[in-house]
């Protein structure tokens, strides 16, 4: 499939066809993961009061689609204006999604049908106006394309949570790189000096990654690779749920109340860990990534290991900077996006191994930084200098704040479009249904005092 990366953004036509494209592949994936494996009772339940009935996901996806690319691009009237404030995920929080008069799923996957028909017949005659941030290089269709792979993710978060039969099955003959052999290569020194951090020239980036600017970051070491399920247990093993000398105050808290002592999903059977995924239950792989842990178990696992969770910046500059040409890559192997070097965009339903991917380095030898699992940073949610909201404040500017913290790289839910070094996702540093795990850092000189 093309990609934005390889198209010349002022070649309309080829943006065009690279959009077309990958509309028909996000639809293809929302479809997959909604009314094709699942009926209809499934569709309009609500697994938890953290997640919204996937037929809300669904007809919200076509909803905003109909808002940004009919009514906004292309300058059309509304559809059926009635139902914008039912998909407002502002005016309804989650839980409260079930009780609305929601489209059914019939009628919610004819709405979504019809505004995609209608957004590929106006493409031809929409103009992308350099002078017009809102539609040059096609701006606003990557956020729609964008938009509809998040809420894939979150609904493969959905899924996870659902009790009963499976809907999803891991696909044959896995196309995952196998162990290189320097699994677990420790950890690598990035010497101190400044970086370009987040973009300004990239098209389809958010607010939020913009814009450039230079930061200076001292020495550190940052992990080869993401902790693993092994390494997790041993912290677990080493009683560090127990220790309140590991746990941030908050974090305590959060552990004391919820009385959780491992990852979710997690369950202990004569001597062994099991995990529940997708409706299966199987033995925790050890080399894998762990996810499904909260920020709080994150920084109490890096404390207990004489370490602590990198700065947003840390886990830029591994990833992105490359110290000979002076220059922040799009991903941690190039500017250009390439297939298996990372296990991004649902190919398999769990995080690799340890010692995977080897092709997807960074240029300081930093592993798996895309794909896999979500990586917690130390960092709270925040504008960059001159940040400036685009296209609506709701998207990232009302979420900023000490209460969030910044999660980076993307997981194996996550499509390829809707990641990139630059990236930026931000959660609750209680959530733990995403598919989110860590890797630690420290700073150079400074050994540390855990364990
Ligand atoms: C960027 C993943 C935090 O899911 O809340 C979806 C993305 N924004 N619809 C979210 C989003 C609007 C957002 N995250
Ligand atoms: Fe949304």
């Amino acid at each position: 499939m093309s990609s934005p990366d390889t198209v010349d953004r002022h070649d309309e036509d080829a943006l065009k066809e690279v959009i077309a494209e990958q509309l028909g592949a996000s639809r293809e994936r929302s479809l997959g993961l909604t009314t094709e494996v699942l009926a209809e009772a499934d569709l309009v339940a609500q697994v938890s009061p953290l997640m919204s009935p996937l037929v809300w996901d669904l007809a919200h996806i076509g909803n905003y689609e109909e808002l940004w690319l009919l009514r906004g691009a292309a300058g059309a009237d509304p559809m059926r204006p009635e139902i914008d404030t039912l998909y407002d995920a502002f005016e309804h929080p989650r839980a409260t999604r079930p009780s609305l008069p929601l489209l059914p799923p019939g009628e919610a996957r004819s709405y979504i049908a019809t505004v995609r028909a209608k957004v590929l017949d106006s493409l031809a005659s929409v103009r992308f106006d350099t002078a017009d941030p809102l539609t040059s290089g096609g701006f606003v269709y990557g956020m729609v394309v964008q938009h509809e792979h998040m809420h894939d993710e979150t609904m493969l978060a959905t899924h996870q949570l659902r009790k009963g039969a499976p809907a999803l099955l891991d696909p044959p003959g896995l196309p995952l790189e196998k162990p290189g052999g320097a699994a677990g290569a420790g950890e690598i020194l990035i010497q101190a000096g400044p970086f370009h951090m987040g973009t300004s020239d990239d098209p389809w980036a958010y607010d939020n990654e913009r814009p450039v600017h230079l930061v200076d970051v001292p020495a550190y070491y940052i992990d080869a690779e993401p902790v693993t399920n092994a390494g997790y247990l041993a912290f677990m093993e080493a009683g560090g749920y127990d220790d309140p000398r590991w746990w941030d105050p908050a974090g305590w808290e959060w552990r004391t109340k919820s009385g959780k002592s491992a990852p979710a999903f997690w369950t202990r059977e004569g001597g062994r860990w099991l995990r529940r995924r997708f409706g299966r239950t199987e033995p925790v792989p050890p080399g894998e990534s762990v996810q499904h842990v909260c920020w709080y178990e994150a920084d109490a696992y890096a404390r207990w290991a004489g370490k602590r969770l990198p700065t947003e910046a840390e886990w830029e500059k591994a990833a992105r900077w490359d110290p000979v040409t002076e220059h922040s890559r799009r991903y941690p192997w190039g500017d250009v996006y390439e297939e298996g070097r990372a296990n991004l965009g649902q190919q398999t339903l769990h995080p690799s191994e340890a010692g995977s991917y080897a092709s997807g380095a960074s240029a300081y030898g930093v592993r798996r930084m895309l794909g896999d699992v979500w990586e917690w940073t130390s960092s709270d949610f925040h504008g960059y200098p001159g940040f400036r909201s685009f296209p609506y404040k709701e998207y990232s500017e009302v979420f900023f704040g000490p209460e969030y913290k910044v999660l980076r790289g993307g997981s194996w839910a996550t499509h390829p479009l809707a990641i990139r070094g630059s990236f930026r996702n931000w959660d609750y540093p209680i959530r733990r249904q995403i598919f989110s795990g860590f890797r630690c850092a420290r700073s150079a000189g400074n050994e540390g005092e855990g364990r």
